[in-house]
């Protein structure tokens, strides 16, 4: 089928039906690059094959692992312990995570790597995470604008570091820990809140040990380098970040009701469902239980009256992808709900601020735009607009989600853009009943 380059949803009859998340995006990246470090065969099961987490496993394949696809999300990677001279560019595509992780992962190893991706990745800024690692010991060239994209990193001979971060970031405290295990020494990441913890559940998983020290505010993670990884069977949950889609349309549908089963309820992820709850939905979760080292269960939302609210600006680490989509749910909610704190959104895929807040306006929607932050006014929202998403997955959902409850259509334009995170959402979102296609 050729891919289409716009996507219009319409208003549509009650949503209903039950649903598979797709596997979540931050553990697929983990486990690619976590198997290719390790000795042995690690069996992945229920791996993402969204743009971005098959660019990460072309990047391991290069940096010598053997990667291979068994079936549907079922993937083998052979490690041999460690990263081995790429012969090409490691292009990462579009995905913040998969560079970051990669560089930090390559950073411990003695070997010469460029790193690029595309049009989008190429402006999102990398000495957040290469500082850091300059700081270790690796050495960085950069061809063209410095903190940007194509970036070459020579590696090995790291030193252990210290690092207090400013901002909450899961991908930065990875990259460190990652290039922390091949260096001399304990390497201590310092968070102001607590960031998703995925990178130090599944480091011990495959056999290291991690510290982690509860501080006033946030945490501090210390681990010792020279510890070599195991390969171990790795089965990865459903996306929060991604249900919260099929469960948003729900929720400003009226008469709808959709369950989506296998959800990751990591706490440091949910903040979104928090949110939604004080907000009213009717969000409730059932079954549940443990999966591959994460709690999951089934989440159901049904149709709801939403009322604004304030978020809290230290809830941000916990549900920083997911404002798009709390924004389009606000615009049917009566009042206003405030989202502070939350700058990092403008160094997304996109200016995530930027970009909801003009798409929400064209949808006839009132938001004020902030430095770190933007409030919405809901009521009903008009729609009747085609909204740029500037290749940005999430705003290309939200607002497809928006037009099914909107009084006029809403069309995306470069829709082939959702493929990176959840592929399949269109298909998805129809056998729930949404009207959404080509034209
Ligand atoms: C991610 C961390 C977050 C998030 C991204 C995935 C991860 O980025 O936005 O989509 O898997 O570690 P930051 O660490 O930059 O906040």
């Amino acid at each position: 089928m050729p891919i289409p380059s716009t996507l219009t949803a319409r208003s549509a009859a009650a949503l209903t039906g039950v649903v598979r998340a797709p596997g979540d995006k931050s553990i697929s990246h983990r486990a690619l690059i976590l198997g290719a470090m390790a000795t042995g065969v690690t069996d992945i099961d229920g791996l993402l094959e969204g743009d971005d987490i098959l660019a990460t496993a072309r990047a391991v394949e290069a940096f010598g692992a053997g990667v291979e696809r068994l079936g549907e999300g079922r993937w083998r990677v052979t490690g041999h312990g460690g990263f081995r001279q790429p012969a090409g560019v490691i292009d990462c595509g579009n995905a913040g995570t998969g560079v970051r992780l990669l560089m930090g992962a390559a950073a411990g190893y003695p070997i010469t790597a460029a790193f690029d991706g595309d049009a989008s990745l190429r402006k999102r800024p990398m000495k957040r995470v290469t500082w850091p690692l300059a700081d270790m010991g690796a050495r960085f060239e950069w061809p063209g604008e410095e903190d940007r994209l194509p970036v070459t990193m020579s590696g090995g001979g790291l030193q252990a570091i210290d690092y207090r971060q400013i901002v909450a970031s899961a991908q930065i405290k990875s990259a460190i820990l990652l290039a922390g295990l091949n260096a001399d020494g304990v390497t201590t990441v310092t968070e102001p809140v607590p960031s998703r913890d995925h990178t130090e559940r599944m480091l011990r998983a495959f056999g290291a040990e991690v510290g982690v020290l509860p501080q006033a505010s946030g945490w501090r993670i210390t681990l010792r380098g020279g510890q070599p990884l195991t390969a171990t069977p790795v089965s990865v949950p459903g996306d929060p970040s991604s249900a919260a889609f099929p469960l948003a349309a729900a929720l400003i549908v009226p008469g709808s009701q959709v369950s989506v089963e296998g959800v990751m309820l990591n706490p440091l992820r949910t903040g979104l469902f928090e949110t939604w709850r004080e907000m009213g939905a009717d969000l409730t979760v059932a079954n549940r239980r443990t999966a591959g080292g994460e709690e999951v269960g089934d989440v159901t939302a049904r149709h709801s009256q939403l009322t604004g609210v304030v978020v809290p600006p230290d809830r941000a680490a916990s549900m920083i992808d997911e404002y798009p989509i709390l924004a389009a749910t606000a615009a049917f909610a009566e009042g206003r709900t405030v989202m502070r704190g939350i700058g990092e959104m403008r160094v997304k895929e996109s200016d995530r601020i930027a970009l909801m807040a003009a798409g929400l306006r064209a949808c006839g929607v009132a938001v004020e735009e902030e430095p770190e932050g933007f409030t919405v006014t809901g009521g009903p929202a008009r729609g009747g607009a085609t909204v740029t998403t500037h290749g940005d997955h999430r705003i290309a959902m939200s607002h497809l989600v928006l037009g099914l409850a909107a009084a006029e259509p809403v069309t995306v334009d470069e829709p082939a853009m959702i493929a990176t995170s959840f592929p399949g959402f269109v298909e998805l979102m129809r056998g729930l009943g949404a009207d959404i296609a080509s034209a």
